[in-house]
């Protein structure tokens, strides 16, 4: 696994087109993101209190944003955590490989929309955080 730093994981910002009729926003192949999406998955009707995420990825890098609602992601290097609150769908969190995951404190309605760089597989998932640490 990479020994990558949550000092890579940074919020991004997305282009927002706003008028009276609402909002837009849109991720194209201009690098607004450091990968190539392969993949888009979102979570809904997340009942309060849950959890999700609580893994690493080996190789993926995953860029996530609050399509509605909001949550905080704490990341994780094994050394650091840091928590980033996101609430808007124009602005999203970068999660570089290699980094622990926990998404946290949903308001209720929220949806976790992930843009990832590769198609699911689950041999690129640590899911054991003593793992995760033996690993770094
Ligand atoms: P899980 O990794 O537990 O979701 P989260 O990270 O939000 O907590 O995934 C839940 C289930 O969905 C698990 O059985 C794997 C499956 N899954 C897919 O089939 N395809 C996907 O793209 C993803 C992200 C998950």
């Amino acid at each position: 696994m990479k020994k990558t730093s949550i000092k890579e994981c940074r919020m991004i910002s997305l282009p927002k087109e706003g008028s009276d009729r609402g909002s837009l926003s849109f991720l194209e192949g201009n690098g607004a993101i450091p990968f190539d999406v392969k993949r888009v998955y979102y979570t809904y009707d997340i009942p309060s209190g849950a959890e999700r995420g609580g893994h690493a990825h080996i190789e993926q890098h995953e860029y996530v944003i609050a399509g509605a609602g909001s949550f905080e992601i704490v990341v994780d290097d094994g050394s650091e955590k840091k928590t980033f609150f996101l609430n808007s769908p124009n602005k999203g969190l970068y999660i570089a490989p290699g980094i622990w995951r926990e998404l946290i404190s949903f308001s209720s309605g929220s949806v976790v929309l992930v843009m990832a760089s590769d198609v699911y597989d689950e041999r690129d998932y640590i899911r054991d955080y003593e793992d995760f640490k033996v690993q770094k």
